[in-house]
C-alpha cells in the first residue's frame, strides 16, 4: 500500500513565483537547453465554495527554464476569465467538468448560451504556431500566455465561424502537412463529431469531417496515423438535451452504456472519407498514446480501463481519502483498413497514465517505447515507467513517498536512437513536502539530475519541453 504522503498535491498553492534558481542536485545533461512549460490545477476553493473533482481546479502554469547548466522555476496562475470571476466574486463564477456554479442550474452547454464558459486552461500547454503559446482545456477557448513570463495575453480568437461547445486539450501537429487537428463536439438538435485542421500560425480551422450522433460520447483524446485520424467513442455517452436540462455538472450527464462498446471511426486526412467502422468490447480512456498503419490495419495504444469509473475515483474527495485508483493499462488495438474484426492486447501489466512517446519524431509512425506516470503499489502514481513494447517488461524508477506526474521526453540533440535523451517529470516528495524537477535518462530510467522547488507543486496534467525556449 502506498503511503498518502501524496495527499499534499490536492492542496491549493497560492505561492506565485516569479522566477528562482533552483539548486541542481547532480548533472543534467548539458544540451538542456529551453524549457518545459506545464499546466495544472492549483486552486481548489473559493470563498466559501469547493471544486469537486481534480479536473476542476483553477490553473497554473509552471516552467522551468535551463540554461547554462541552470535551472530556474516560475509559477503563476492563468488570468482566464473562470480565475477573475471567480477571485472577485470569491465564489466558484463558472462551471466546470464535474462542478457546477453555487447555487445555479446549467452546465457547461447551458452556460455556453449565455456566452459564460470555462476557459479554465488547466489541462495543456502548447503552440498553436510561432507565437501563440496557448493553455487550454477542453472547451474552444484556449488562452494565450507569454511562454517567457507567465503572463496572461488574452483570449485566442478563432478567426472562423466553427461553432462547439467541447474539444480536446490534445490536438495532434502533423510535421510533414504541417497541420494541426483537433475534434469537437457541437451539440444541439443535430449533435456533430467533428475533425479540424488548422495551419500554425492561422486561427481558422476547416473541417476535415463532420458526423452526426445523438449520443455524443466523452472524449478526451483521438488517434492520428500518418494518414487517418482516429475517433474512438467510448461507451460514456450523454444526450444534448440532458446535457442541456438536467442541471447537473457537465460530466455527470454522460452514463455509462457498456452495450454500446467501443465504435471505433477511422478517417481520411485528405479527403475527410470514413475508411473504416468498426467495434470493439467496451472499455473507457482519456489517453491515446500513438496510432501507426501497418499491414493494413491501424496500431492504435492507448490506456485503457474496464470502465468510466475513473472519473468518479478523481473527485478530491476520494482522491484525499486516499483511495487507490482503477486499474489502467497499456492496451493496443489493431483496426484492419479493410475487412475483419478488431483485435486487442494488453502491453503491460502494469497501472500506467499520463503516457508520452518521441512525439516529434514518431507522431503517427511506429514507436517502440511509452513513457508514463505508473501506480505499481497500488495507491497513487508513484512511479514512472518505460515500457518497451516489444516486450512485455517495463523499466520503472520510484523512489519512497515520491509521486510523479507525467514524464515529457526531450530528445538529445541529433539522437539517433528513439530514447536518446531525457524524461522531465514534477515529482512531490511527499516527505520533504516540497515537489522537484527530476531528470531521467529516458534511456536507462536512471537518474540524472533534480531540482527541489521551493514548495509542493499541485499534481498537474500535461506540459512540453521547448528547446532553446529558456
Ligand atoms: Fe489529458
Amino acid at each position: 500500500m502506498t503511503s498518502i504522503g501524496y495527499l499534499a498535491g490536492f492542496e491549493t498553492l497560492d505561492t506565485e513565483t516569479p522566477g528562482v534558481e533552483l539548486a541542481w542536485q547532480g548533472t543534467p545533461p548539458a544540451w538542456l537547453n529551453g524549457a518545459l512549460l506545464r499546466t495544472g490545477p492549483a486552486k481548489f476553493e473559493a470563498g466559501a465554495t469547493a471544486y469537486r473533482h481534480w479536473f476542476d481546479g483553477l490553473a497554473m502554469l509552471h516552467r522551468f527554464a535551463f540554461a547554462g547548466g541552470k535551472v530556474r522555476y516560475a509559477n503563476r496562475f492563468l488570468q482566464s476569465g473562470d480565475y477573475r470571476d471567480t477571485v472577485k466574486h470569491n465564489a466558484i463564477a463558472r462551471d466546470e467538468f464535474a462542478t457546477n456554479r453555487a447555487g445555479l442550474l446549467g452546465s457547461l452547454f447551458a452556460t455556453r448560451l449565455t456566452g459564460n464558459s470555462s476557459d479554465n486552461g488547466n489541462v495543456n500547454v502548447l503552440p498553436y504556431g510561432e507565437h501563440d503559446m496557448v493553455a487550454l482545456t477542453e472547451t474552444p477557448y484556449p488562452v494565450r500566455i507569454d511562454a517567457k513570463t507567465l503572463e496572461t495575453l488574452g483570449p485566442f480568437a478563432w478567426a472562423d465561424r466553427l461553432d462547439c461547445q467541447v474539444t480536446t486539450a490534445h490536438p495532434h501537429y502533423d510535421a510533414t502537412r504541417q497541420l494541426i487537428y483537433n475534434f469537437e463536439i457541437s451539440f444541439g438538435r443535430k449533435t456533430l463529431y467533428r475533425f479540424t485542421r488548422m495551419a500554425p500560425g492561422s486561427h481558422s480551422r476547416s473541417v476535415v469531417a463532420e458526423i452526426e450522433t445523438s449520443e455524443p460520447a466523452y472524449t478526451h483524446s483521438f488517434g492520428m496515423s500518418e494518414r487517418h485520424l482516429i475517433l474512438a467513442e467510448f461507451p460514456l455517452v450523454t444526450k444534448p438535451l440532458r446535457l442541456l436540462l438536467s442541471g447537473r455538472p457537465f460530466i455527470e450527464t454522460y452514463r455509462w452504456s457498456p452495450e454500446r462498446g467501443v465504435r471505433f471511426t477511422v478517417i481520411d486526412k485528405e479527403t475527410g472519407a470514413i475508411v473504416r467502422r468498426a467495434e470493439a468490447g467496451p472499455c473507457f480512456s482519456f489517453h491515446h498514446v500513438n496510432a501507426y498503419e501497418e499491414d493494413g490495419a491501424i496500431v492504435l495504444d492507448l490506456v485503457a480501463f474496464k470502465d468510466a469509473r475513473i472519473i468518479d475515483a478523481l473527485y478530491l474527495a476520494g482522491l484525499r481519502a486516499g483511495n487507490a485508483l482503477p486499474e489502467g493499462l497499456l492496451t493496443r488495438f489493431a483496426i484492419p483498413l479493410g475487412e475483419g474484426p478488431v483485435t486487442q492486447k494488453v502491453l503491460s501489466s502494469l497501472t500506467t497514465e499520463l503516457p508520452r512517446i518521441n512525439y516529434r519524431r514518431l507522431a503517427g509512425r511506429r514507436h517502440r517505447y511509452v513513457w508514463s506516470a505508473g501506480a505499481a503499489s497500488g495507491g497513487f502514481l508513484d512511479c514512472l515507467v518505460k515500457q518497451d513494447v516489444e516486450t512485455a517488461k517495463p523499466a520503472t524508477w520510484s523512489e519512497k513517498d515520491c509521486f510523479p506526474g507525467e514524464p515529457v521526453f526531450a530528445e538529445a540533440p541529433n539522437a539517433g536512437a528513439e530514447d536518446e535523451g531525457v524524461l522531465l517529470s514534477v515529482v512531490l516528495d511527499g516527505e520533504k513536502g516540497r515537489s522537484f524537477l527530476l531528470v531521467l535518462d529516458a534511456a536507462t530510467m536512471q537518474e540524472r539530475a533534480r531540482a527541489y522547488a521551493p514548495h509542493v507543486i499541485p499534481f498537474g496534467f500535461h506540459g512540453n519541453y521547448f528547446a532553446n525556449a529558456a
